[in-house]
């Protein structure tokens, strides 16, 4: 594996796979890799040519009063895990690469970041995520990219660019990977102090009730965030928010009549922490 800090030197290795016939694969991170980005890795592996793994803590999807300085970074270690699921290239730029002095553009992609993450984060976390993505797709012109779908909003938003854009690549989401108690991994699980870890299933437990209620016939929208918000609130837990949007559009959902993303986000000890699950249409 090589890791590459440069754009100019990863452009080269792309071209020259490109003129093989080759197939390239992207997986955008940044870093602090769990099995949730290992699974990415090794769908990417199977599937391409050439594995991309870059690696950018991409200040530009931070708030002011977010963790972009305490962010977990260990690219030493991120080395060896890529190393070992068999990615070709680690781009690790620096933030000058990505963002040179004069740097003026933002992409805004509307619609679909107003609500949720958009909405408790504020409008600048997807443009900064929008703008680094677009960059990166421009830099690597992977055929494929895979994201997590623990990000769930963040797939909508990049599909929506990836079309609006008419981008030539295939978004592909990977499941979320859980921790053995259900809880979804997250380069931030690392902020849990043991009381706080063991209180973080409640997210999950949260959403296998509301899930199960579902399944049993339940279409009533709330009723069905109700069952959730019992469980976060014995837990003493209160969301920044606990919603059911449509899966694709993200718009509000009354009755679960499709496919329904059921997302929730909140505090728990030191940690901001996200999780969803799908509620599927056949269920
Ligand atoms: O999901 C992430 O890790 C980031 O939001 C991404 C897609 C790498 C953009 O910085």
């Amino acid at each position: 594996m090589r890791i590459l800090r440069t754009i100019a030197e990863v452009r080269a290795v792309v071209e020259n796979t490109r003129h093989a016939g080759h197939r390239v694969g992207l997986v955008p991170t940044m870093g602090a890799f769990h099995d949730g980005h290992v699974s990415l890795m090794r769908e990417a592996r199977k599937n391409n040519d050439l594995v991309v793994v870059s690696l950018f803590v991409n200040p530009t999807q931070f708030g002011a009063n977010e963790d972009l300085s305490s962010y977990p970074r260990d690219e030493h270690a991120d080395a060896a895990r890529a190393e070992q699921e068999g990615v070709d290239i680690l781009f690790a730029p620096d933030a000058a690469e990505i963002y040179p002095d004069g740097f003026a553009t933002s992409i805004h992609v509307s619609g679909v970041t107003e609500m949720l993450d958009g909405a408790s984060r504020g409008p600048h976390h997807f443009d900064g995520v929008a703008t680094v993505v677009t960059k990166l797709f421009g830099i690597v012109r992977p055929d494929v990219a895979y994201f997590g779908q623990k990000d769930a909003q963040q797939i909508a938003v990049i599909r929506r660019l990836v079309r609006d854009l008419d981008l030539d690549v295939r978004i592909e989401a990977s499941p979320i990977v859980r921790e053995a108690d259900g809880l979804a991994m997250s380069s931030r699980n690392v902020y849990l102090d043991p009381a706080a870890r063991a209180q973080a299933t409640v997210l999950n437990r949260a959403l296998d009730a509301a899930a199960a209620l579902h399944e049993s016939g339940e279409r009533d929208g709330d009723s069905i965030l109700k069952a959730a918000g019992r469980v976060l609130a014995d837990e003493g837990i209160t969301p920044e928010y606990l919603e059911l949007r449509d899966a694709l559009t993200l718009q509000t959902v009354t009755r679960v009549e499709d496919d329904a993303l059921l997302a929730v986000a909140a505090r728990v000890g030191a940690a901001r922490l996200i999780d969803n699950h799908i509620l599927k249409r056949s269920a």
